[in-house]
């Protein structure tokens, strides 16, 4: 390790990550605090908005690519990669963060929102980690880390998909973490609880329910609020780094104690 990669704010120096659904919400303040911390950064989001995203890294003398991609589409999970690869030499962290919500009892939901929530949350896992394991083994080793949900640890109301979606996703990154070990690829997931971004106030939308009273109820948990991007993406730095080098298989719950049990 050189003294340099020993700084704090260089944690990622010299690393390569490919973060998708980078375009908003959590998956932009990762991207923004990997390149803060001297990664380069490939955005994939289904969003033209990663343009802007990338635009502000470079600007404030990150390195950065924005490719737009729908990562339910194999083709499109192999030209992220491959351009990431082109691009910038390797990929040694992979954040599998894009995601919907839909707001729905099973009584409620129809075929195609389960099909798209299971396609965008969970099918995507596959696909990019597909795409990116080959080259990360090639590269001796590196760290995956996928956006689960507290909800994919306790369910949750009218979020049937969402819920079974999560609940694959973690148990997906545990399969992962056993299969890609011995290539000394780490494999992680991290379970947010509610978190201050478009899509929690589109719940609200989705509920029929006004937007501040669900935020006030999103709230009652330990600490007394919702989580903001940036804690979530401290939980994937921490997850990304070489600071947890023997961390592999786990559900990391950031959710200000939301989990933690009755008072
Ligand atoms: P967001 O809506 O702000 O961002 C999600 C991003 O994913 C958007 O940029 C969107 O364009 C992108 N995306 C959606 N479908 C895509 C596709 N097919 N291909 C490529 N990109 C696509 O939401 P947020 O809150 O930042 O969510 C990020 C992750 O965190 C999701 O996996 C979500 O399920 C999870 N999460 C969020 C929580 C919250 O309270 N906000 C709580 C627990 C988990």
């Amino acid at each position: 390790m050189t003294s340099a990669s020993k700084q704090p704010g260089n944690s990622l120096a010299g690393k390569i990550a490919l973060i998708t659904g980078a375009a908003h919400g959590i998956g932009r303040a990762t991207a923004s605090l990997f390149a803060r911390e001297g990664a380069a950064v490939a955005i994939a989001d289904i969003s033209e908005a990663g343009h802007s995203v990338a635009e502000e890294i470079v600007r404030a003398g990150g390195k950065a690519i924005f490719e737009q991609a729908d990562v339910t589409r194999s083709v499109d999970c192999r030209r992220v990669a491959e351009r990431t690869f082109h691009e910038f030499g390797s990929i040694n962290i992979l954040f599998n963060n894009a995601g919907i919500i839909r707001r729905a009892s099973v009584l409620e939901l129809n075929e195609e929102d389960w099909d798209r929530t299971m396609a965008v949350n969970v099918k995507s896992v596959f696909l990019m980690s597909q795409q990116v394991i080959p080259i990360m083994a090639g590269t001796g080793g590196g760290s995956i880390i996928n956006t689960a949900s507290g909800w994919g640890l306790a369910g949750g109301r009218r979020a049937a998909a969402y819920c079974a979606s999560k609940g694959a996703v973690v148990l997906l990154t545990k399969a992962m973490a056993i299969d890609h070990g011995p290539q000394q690829i780490r494999v992680n997931c991290i379970c947010p609880g509610d978190t201050d971004t478009a899509m929690l106030r589109d719940e609200a939308r989705q509920l029929g329910e006004q937007q501040e009273r669900f935020l006030t109820d999103s709230a009652r948990r330990p600490l007394g609020r919702i989580g903001t991007a940036e804690e979530i993406a401290q939980a994937a730095l921490y997850l990304a780094s070489d600071a947890s080098s023997f961390v592999s298989g786990t559900a990391l719950v950031v959710d200000g104690g939301g989990l933690a049990g009755s008072a």
